[in-house]
């Protein structure tokens, strides 16, 4: 018996990082999972690595910053697996760091479109979906710089705290109608979002990462996998809209 059986998902952001192992426990506690992502080519090894292990799962190219593409990637999964009765709206996007005054438009805007907008495209779309069968649970995925400031982080940091705020009022909105709506606030994770920014274990970087975490270092994507599957799961049945740090103890301080 797993926490999701008979369910279907869809995880956006699905072929790398945090998307790509809450994809893969969530189809070991037995739902079907739709991955979308930018990236066809990595997310079909994410759907191999499901199905070779006996789960069930498929893909779709999704940019989660076109509302178009995210109404597709709810009808595709309905119609893949018949219903949508769990959501991850994981995909994001990090940046060179700028100041505030610095900070290019045009990235302010390309942050903005993927980080807050996509996550607004995909609540619009899959919440219909989740009403017609009785109810659902979706996790947005936000960050500690969701919670806290960071130097040279605005607009990633800016639509991180939108995250939480659209969180917190789709739960309300639709808490009476079976639909729990939660974020989850990762600390700094070795993905390869900080690899391809060039940042490898035990290097200067990581190291002033790491100690910016009372736990000393960074953390794995599994980690916040769980934390994602436990909030999405039944086990979760009296939270929403809460925003939960899983962050080896960052926003304690
Ligand atoms: P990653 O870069 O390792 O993986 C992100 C995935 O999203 C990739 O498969 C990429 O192709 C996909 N993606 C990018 N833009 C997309 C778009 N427009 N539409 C659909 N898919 C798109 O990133 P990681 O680290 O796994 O991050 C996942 C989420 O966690 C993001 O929202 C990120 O902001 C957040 N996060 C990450 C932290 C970290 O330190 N890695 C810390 C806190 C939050």
């Amino acid at each position: 018996m797993g926490w999701f059986d008979g369910k279907a998902a869809v995880v956006t952001g699905a072929a790398m990082g945090i998307g790509r192992e809450t994809a893969r426990i969530l189809a070991a506690q037995g739902a079907a999972v739709m991955c979308a992502d930018v990236n066809l080519e990595a997310a079909a090894e994410v759907v191999e690595l499901i199905t070779d292990t006996g789960g069930k799962a498929a893909m779709i190219k999704t940019d989660v910053s076109d509302p178009k593409q995210c109404e597709e990637m709810v009808a595709a999964t309905v119609e893949a697996f018949g219903s949508l009765n769990l959501a991850v709206n994981n995909a994001g996007v990090t940046t060179e760091w700028y100041t505030t005054v610095t900070h290019p438009v045009e990235e302010w805007r390309r942050i903005m479109s993927v980080n807050i907008d996509g996550v607004f495209y995909c609540l619009k779309y899959e919440i219909p979906e989740m009403l017609k069968v009785g109810g659902g649970s979706i996790v947005n995925v936000a960050s500690i710089l969701g919670l806290v400031g960071f130097e040279t982080g605005c607009a990633y940091t800016a639509a991180k705290h939108g995250v939480v705020g659209l969180t917190k009022t789709a739960a309300i909105e639709f808490a009476q109608q079976g639909v729990r709506i939660n974020a989850v606030n990762p600390g700094f994770i070795m993905t390869p979002m900080q690899t391809n920014a060039g940042i490898q274990t035990g290097d200067e970087t990581y190291n002033y990462l790491a100690g910016k975490h009372p736990m000393n270092r960074m953390g794995d994507p599994e980690e916040v996998a769980y934390g994602i599957a436990w909030l999405l799961s039944d086990e979760a049945s009296f939270l929403t809209g809460i925003s939960m740090p899983i962050d080896g103890g960052y926003t304690a301080q």
